[in-house]
């Protein structure tokens, strides 16, 4: 049987990786083979352009257009080594943003055109879209909230997103329900501001009612 593909999405602060590892311990418990993974990134490669695009690691800035095409050199490279191989050999795959972070940061946000951002990823990912895609959703003032609490605990800086104004966490954030009332079958919306084992059934209910678990 092929596997499934799962992607997470949100803004910062959502609490997607927790929630991708609550969801793996209970899918590898019901005996399914799972992958984890993350955009940018996921691959040798990925990871070198998470650099660049999260760190400024090439030390010079980067036009849109530029940053649109690394993260989707980034995805091509992750479907065709990881996502669709996994998959075509039974493997369920959760991934940590995918094609619709694009389109609500690159388009919704940046303002690229959404039509052209479809292409491109249709052409980066082959036209292979994810099975089921969570939307975490958290409105913007309790996600910075969140982050807030992250850093002062000292575990790290602000990255190039997260130091963007607030409008464009709000275009961001207005642009994912967008993209979900777009795709109604795909998308699947549960709130964030929960207790995290609240989301985590929440999730969990989502997947099972899918894919009949
Ligand atoms: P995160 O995975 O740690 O949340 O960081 C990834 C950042 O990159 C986040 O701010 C969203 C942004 N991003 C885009 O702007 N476009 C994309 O296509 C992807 C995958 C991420």
């Amino acid at each position: 049987m092929a596997g499934k593909f799962i992607t997470f999405e949100g803004p910062e602060g959502s609490g997607k990786s927790t929630q991708i590892l609550l969801l793996a311990e209970k899918l590898e418990a019901a005996g399914l083979n799972v992958r984890c993974t993350r955009e940018p990134g996921g691959t040798a490669t990925g990871e070198a352009i998470r650099n660049i695009l999260q760190h400024d690691a090439a030390n010079e800035p980067l036009c849109d257009r530029a940053e649109l095409l690394l993260f989707t050199a980034s995805r091509a490279q992750l479907m065709n080594r990881i996502i669709l191989p996994a998959v075509e050999q039974g493997g369920w795959v959760l991934c940590d943003r995918f094609i619709d972070s694009t389109l609500a940061y690159q388009g919704f946000a940046r303002g690229m055109d959404i039509a052209t951002l479809d292409n491109i990823n249709a052409f980066a990912i082959a036209d292979r879209k994810p099975d089921l895609t969570i939307l975490l959703n958290l409105n913007i003032e309790q996600g910075f909230r969140r982050l807030e609490k992250r850093y002062e605990n000292g575990s790290g800086t602000l990255d190039r997103f997260e130091r963007e104004a607030r409008d464009f966490h709000i275009r961001v954030y207005d642009g994912y329900q967008n993209l979900a009332a777009r795709e109604p079958e795909r998308f699947c919306v549960i709130d964030a501001d929960q207790p995290i084992e609240a989301v985590a059934e929440q999730v969990w209910n989502a997947v099972k009612n899918r894919f009949g678990i």
